[in-house]
């Protein structure tokens, strides 16, 4: 089969021409003829195969670029790259490989194409199309990839056993594959990928919250949850988020599943954000619940103060897998702690001042709060759904009256310490402190409106009632 009309590119001829001069055969394989079949917009890093040496074939088409682009040589892999008008292409030559035992990186052999393809991870990233010109565009497919993408499986070209114990990320790429395009994993790789489950402590840390990433971006993360779970890896990576699977009955009394919970919390979330951080968020929203479950007789399962011990939990979670400890740290933090916030509020009739204190706490983020907990609302029962449904929308709605009249997101007093010692003729001292609270929680609980006349006037009052003399102008 012919398939020119993927190598429209002018690359590809580029390549093809080089092959020729340097009697090498080349192809283009993986992501880029993958996601041609599948009809994903084309991929900007292109991976090339040389039957013989890729960092040779590499130098060659860099000359005959217009731009004359840099090439990095890997020597240590055999592997070189070259970035050009946006694309990044990888140039490796084909080999065999066998892996060590206990690390990631190959010994290297040279080989044929089929070696080549035979060492890669699934049957859909093996597909390659010939560049050279007397069989451009020639599909090469020795072991059905085309078929597995029409039956939308993940399967691998060897026996999996092998495939992924050669290189123990592929357990991880298998489900995120099949996440990220709704693809069934054969039976016999899910069987080996829970065999081969404790192989994943030599992939990098990096590595894995890379995967992890993807998966959560994916439409419908849950997929991919699901499948760690159901094969041991989730256990070996986020040992928090399975603890939290199980219901406990006691005395007839239940609580409900929190990690199944969580996962419909995450499908819920990727369909109104793309914010990676906020599904973090809702993927963690519920860890301190393990630690806080406690049975009481009269009023049965609680999780007492969950969310501050969660909140805690995602500063060590995010330092064991080498996730950064910076603002995207404090915001999933931030989430976790106000999770319950916009719940309870709504639970009664929702009060201007319990908005504004909402919008005082979460900040810039109170939307994001209120994204996470909508998506939060997994009842099935209709009735509730409908109750917190509509009260949230009531809360949203006074978020935005409220910020409209009081400006309480980035709060900043409207009378500020200095002016507060200047009217007392006070040196710093605790009263500041105790008269700029005063006028804080006047202002949140509606008491004054946000402004620097009212604000001066309560501090007045407030330094009258603290025995402070108005200093002569
Ligand atoms: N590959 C592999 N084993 C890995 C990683 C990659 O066999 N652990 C091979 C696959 O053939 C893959 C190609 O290298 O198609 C390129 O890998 P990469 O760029 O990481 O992934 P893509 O398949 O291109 O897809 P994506 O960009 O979505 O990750």
């Amino acid at each position: 089969m012919n398939h020119k009309e993927a190598l429209q590119h002018e690359i590809f001829k580029t390549i093809g021409q080089a092959a020729d001069e340097g009697q090498v055969k080349a192809y283009v394989i993986g992501g880029f003829v993958r996601d041609y079949f599948l009809k994903r917009d084309a991929k900007k890093d292109i991976d090339v195969v040389a039957v013989g040496s890729g960092i040779d074939l590499a130098q060659k088409v860099a000359q005959k670029l217009s731009d004359k682009p840099e090439v990095s040589v890997f020597k240590n892999f055999g592997t070189a790259m070259i970035k050009h008008n946006g694309l990044e292409l990888e140039f490796v030559g084909a080999r065999k490989e066998s892996y060590r035992k206990d690390s990631r990186k190959p010994l290297v052999e040279d080989g044929t194409l089929e070696d080549d393809q035979n060492r890669r991870d699934f049957t859909i990233n093996a597909l390659a199309l010939s560049l050279n010109q007397d069989n451009f565009g020639d599909l090469l497919d020795p072991f059905d990839g085309l078929k597995d993408l029409e039956r939308q499986l993940i399967r691998t070209p060897l026996q999996p056993d092998i495939t992924y114990s050669d290189d123990p990320l592929r357990m991880m790429r298998a489900i995120r594959f099949s996440t990220q395009l709704d693809f069934t994993i054969e039976l016999r790789s899910l069987q080996a990928i829970t065999k081969n489950r404790e192989r994943i402590k030599i992939v990098s840390k990096e590595r894995i919250v890379d995967e992890l990433h993807k998966i959560l971006m994916a439409p419908k993360p849950s997929i991919g949850f699901a499948l760690m779970h159901k094969t041991g890896l989730l256990q070996l990576i986020l040992p928090e988020l399975t603890t939290l699977q199980g219901i406990e009955e006691v005395e007839g009394q239940r609580h409900k599943d929190n990690f199944w919970h969580t996962l419909e919390v995450v499908d819920n979330i990727a369909q109104t954000t793309d914010n990676l951080w906020l599904r973090w968020a809702a993927l963690l929203h519920d860890i301190g619940k393990a630690p806080t479950k406690k049975f009481h007789k009269k009023i049965g399962w609680t999780f007492h103060a969950h969310e501050f011990v969660g909140s805690k939990m995602v500063y060590k979670l995010f330092k064991r897998l080498r996730m950064p400890l910076n603002d995207k740290m404090k915001f999933v933090q931030k989430m976790v702690l106000m999770s319950s916030r916009p719940i309870v509020l709504s639970e009664e009739h929702v009060t201007d001042s319990a908005v504004r204190r909402l919008v005082f706490d979460a900040g810039d983020h109170v939307n994001e709060l209120m994204t996470l907990c909508e998506a939060d609302i997994t009842t099935k029962n209709l009735k509730k759904q409908r109750k917190y449904i509509n009260n949230f929308k009531i809360v949203r709605e006074k978020i935005i009256e409220v910020e409209e009249r009081d400006r309480i997101r980035n709060f900043q007093p409207p009378v500020s310490g200095e002016e507060i010692m200047k009217a007392f003729d006070l040196k710093p001292s605790k009263e500041i402190g105790i008269i700029k609270e005063a006028i804080k929680e006047a202002i949140l609980e509606g008491e004054i409106p946000n402004e620097h006349g009212a604000a001066y006037k309560l501090m007045l009052e407030k330094g009258k009632e603290l025995g402070l003399k108005v200093a002569s102008a």
